[in-house]
């Protein structure tokens, strides 16, 4: 074992550590509500996610006992919604099998659904100190770099090897502290781009510096394929100010959240292409002009670039004010402006929303 790294690591942590709520909490529920949000997101961003769900759900029955629309509602804007419906799906396993008590060993918290080997060695180390030793993206990038591990990190070969190496590396006395460790120092300094190699406490030790392959590593096997996709939304509107909204259910991005009408195409479109498309015609019953045609939106996806544009069709009729129960088939519920707040809209359409109220042009 490398002790000099630990040591180190630690040593580094202390001096030059973040003080962050989650840091000092012992509860396994909230670090794993920490830890979920910060998968998706950055400390700044993460940290009012945090406290909105604290607040909200102070414990696991409480975010068992809410909606999956209110979850989903908190988790609005941190994208990648499976995560937040696998938390709320194993805030109620931890309730109804463990009677609320959070799992306190390794293998039980890592057959939580959501839960991945790395958020099982951060709860399991950071609650209850167990010697589990996270392997996440800051991990991959120092040890790379520290050990001159030159494996593709995208192949289940290497994660085999990183997480030897890592376990290795553990202090198994502190593996709390040094878990954070390894992952601050990922964070704040050993950077994917621009690391203050100069000033590093390892620089003597680090194998990319002697090598000079510091903006080489870690390696990757794949180039990330990008999937363009074309979305054409039909905001519509009746003279009540009442708009109609769909649930999406497919298997695909932003499951359960709401949106307008979409058309998905392979390019972009013209507005007269929109009109005339079979999909468009089905849903608009009496249309009565095009109020607004919105800029072109680009909204980036890990995998996926999406180009958004939203038409505000008016529609001559008022709408049937009855609300079917929209979950089932794609059918809309009718809501007010005011209403659009209760349901969980895509960081796109949010985006949208904002420029049109701003606008006033719903
Ligand atoms: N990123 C993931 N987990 C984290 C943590 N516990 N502290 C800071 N950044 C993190």
């Amino acid at each position: 074992m490398e002790a000099w790294f630990a040591k180190g690591l630690v040593t580094w942590y202390k001096k030059n550590k973040r003080e962050l709520p989650w840091r000092d909490e012992k509860d396994a529920y909230k670090i794993w509500l920490s830890e979920v949000i910060l998968q998706q997101t950055q400390v700044i961003q993460g940290l009012n996610y945090y406290k909105k769900f604290t607040s909200s759900y102070p414990t696991v029955n409480d975010l068992a006992e809410a909606s999956e629309d209110e979850v989903l509602r908190h988790w609005q804007g941190l994208g990648y919604y499976s995560r937040a419906r696998n938390l709320h799906y194993a805030s109620k396993t931890i309730v109804n099998e463990f009677k609320g008590q959070f799992p306190n060993n390794y293998d039980s918290i890592r057959k939580l659904k959501g839960v991945g080997d790395y958020t099982a060695a951060a709860i399991s180390s950071f609650a209850f100190n167990l010697p589990h030793a996270v392997v996440d993206g800051n991990v991959y990038r120092v040890l790379s770099r520290v050990f001159g591990l030159k494996d593709p990190i995208d192949t289940p070969a290497a994660k085999k090897k990183f997480q030897i190496l890592a376990n290795d590396l553990l202090d198994k006395k502190d593996p709390a502290t040094y878990n954070q460790a390894i992952m601050e120092f990922g964070s704040q300094y050993c950077k994917p781009a621009n690391p203050d190699c100069l000033n590093c406490h390892f620089q003597s030790k680090c194998f990319a510096f002697s090598h000079n392959l510091v903006s080489q590593l870690p390696l990757k096997a794949k180039k990330t394929k990008i999937r363009n996709r074309y979305f054409n939304y039909l905001v519509e509107l009746d003279q009540k100010g009442q708009l109609k909204v769909y649930r999406r259910n497919e298997k695909d991005i932003w499951k359960g959240l709401y949106e307008f009408y979409l058309i998905e195409s392979e390019s972009e479109l013209t507005i007269q292409q929109v009109l005339k498309h079979e999909a468009a015609k089905k849903c608009l019953t009496s249309l009565n002009g095009i109020k607004f045609a919105s800029k072109l939106y680009k909204h980036v996806l890990s995998h996926q670039h999406l180009y958004a544009r939203f038409y505000v069709v008016l529609s001559s009729k008022p709408f049937n004010t009855k609300n079917t129960k929209a979950d089932q088939q794609h059918l809309p519920i009718r809501i007010k402006i005011e209403e659009l707040k209760n349901h969980a809209f895509s960081r796109l359409t949010l985006k949208f929303l904002d420029d049109c109220l701003l606008k006033e042009i719903i």
